[in-house]
């Protein structure tokens, strides 16, 4: 073995195992960035070792909805909202989305890699191992392009592991006059583009009131579906246009958001196998109800939990702060929560990780306690104490730790 972690309590997250695969005492054999074995009890090796100390050890959070690359700030929308205005009162005034396009569009590529990696750097010291980045605060397709070229060079050995989206946000205020020949530039260009150039592993769009109709959405999902990307969409969070029965009847990978979702929309998500994302970062901050966790929990829908990352509804880098308000704010276990953000969060973007079982990716979190509940229980306060990840130039251990 590279490496051996002894004396940890490890939440294996395994599906084999029932609940979160806790192991209250156990050890984890790791070579070539890939956990080998899994064993409990105390175990006697002549490896290199790193005695945890009974510390909670969990997979590497994955963060699967983020908007992380912007530039420019709202602070003075989220004022205006805690003065009472609402998310969609403010983007009808000139607020919204439609503000971050100036500020991001004026930065040159390295000012914009350099803002999404600080950002990517915070995630990771927040736990977070593998983080979506989409695209969307550009809206033409040459600047769109530009984002997801700039998403794939923030990521470094420092970050968690990129996993770059492509989202058709909104129809740019140029081109309201002509939503069909936009949509059209979206399927038979931009959609092209990126499949081709290898530059986003889904599509996502956001299929809501101020946003894509649904029969827009269907368009684009399709051809993104055609060309080989993965299926997303934010669905719901103002109004159902029926998102999650589109999403579901393409086989999409996850719906996100859902505020608002019929029961028809519940089913055909759970038939699917459909994850459904809760951001409950964003919905706690716009006032929103709350999704429809008991029904969903009940027809067996996947949930994930995301940090929705953008600089409007929700400006977190933090899981462990999505923790806390699912699980005090949504209803959901604290098992479910856990789940939330590492396998089923690492099905959303079916990509490995998620998980600590033999083959699997070594990507760990360290944590400074023992409790899974402990996380969201003392919310706000950064409990890692490190990261591992597998990157393209081998293992890294989190700064500090001693192998001996
Ligand atoms: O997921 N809902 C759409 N997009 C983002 C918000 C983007 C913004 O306000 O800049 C979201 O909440
Ligand atoms: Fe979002």
């Amino acid at each position: 073995m590279d490496c051996v972690l002894t004396n940890a309590r490890i939440m294996t997250c395994d599906p084999n195992r029932p609940g979160l695969g806790m192991i209250d005492r156990g050890a984890i054999g790791i070579a070539d960035g890939k956990v080998v074995w899994v064993a409990e009890g105390m175990v006697a090796t002549d490896d290199p070792e790193i005695d945890l100390g009974g510390q909670l050890v969990t997979p590497g959070l994955v963060d699967c909805h983020t908007h992380a690359i912007f530039a420019g700030d709202r602070a003075n929308e989220f004022a205006m909202r805690a003065a009472g205005k609402s998310y969609l009162e403010i983007a009808a005034a000139g607020g919204g989305i439609q503000a971050t396009l100036g500020p991001t569009r004026a930065r040159t590529d390295a000012e914009l890699i350099a803002l999404t990696r600080s950002r990517l750097t915070a995630a990771r010291a927040h736990g977070t191992t593998t983080i979506e980045v989409k695209s969307g605060y550009d809206l033409t397709i040459e600047g769109e392009l530009r984002l997801l070229r700039c998403i794939a060079r923030a990521a470094d050995v420092s970050t968690p592991r990129v996993v770059p989206t492509l989202l058709c946000h909104v129809i740019p205020a140029e081109c309201r006059d002509d939503r069909d020949g936009y949509v059209r530039e979206l399927c038979e260009s931009l959609i092209q583009e990126v499949a081709y150039h290898d530059l986003a592993t889904s599509a996502d769009v956001y299929c809501d009131e101020g946003a894509f109709t649904l029969d827009e959405t269907r368009a684009i999902l399709t051809a993104a579906k055609r060309a080989g990307l993965g299926v997303r969409a934010h669905v719901g969070q103002f109004r159902d246009l029926g998102g999650a029965e589109l999403v579901a009847e393409l086989g999409g990978l996850s719906v996100d958001h859902l505020e608002q979702v019929s029961d028809t929309g519940i089913a055909t998500l759970a038939k699917a196998g459909t994850v459904a994302v809760m951001l409950p970062g964003a919905c706690v901050q716009l006032r929103l109800p709350v999704p429809p966790v008991d029904k969903l929990r009940r027809a067996g829908v996947p949930m994930a939990i995301a940090t929705d990352c953008n600089p409007g509804s929700s400006y977190s880098e933090s899981l462990p702060l999505q923790l806390w308000l699912a699980t005090t704010h949504f209803g959901m276990t604290v098992e479910e929560a856990w789940l939330g953000v590492t396998r089923h969060a690492a099905r959303a973007l079916a990509v490995d990780g998620g998980v600590i079982a033999p083959g699997a990716r070594a990507d760990i979190t360290i944590w400074k306690c023992s409790d899974p509940a402990e996380v969201p229980y003392h919310y706000g306060a950064n409990l890692v104490d490190g990261t591992y990840r597998l990157t393209d130039s081998g293992w890294q251990p989190p700064a500090g730790r001693s192998v001996r």
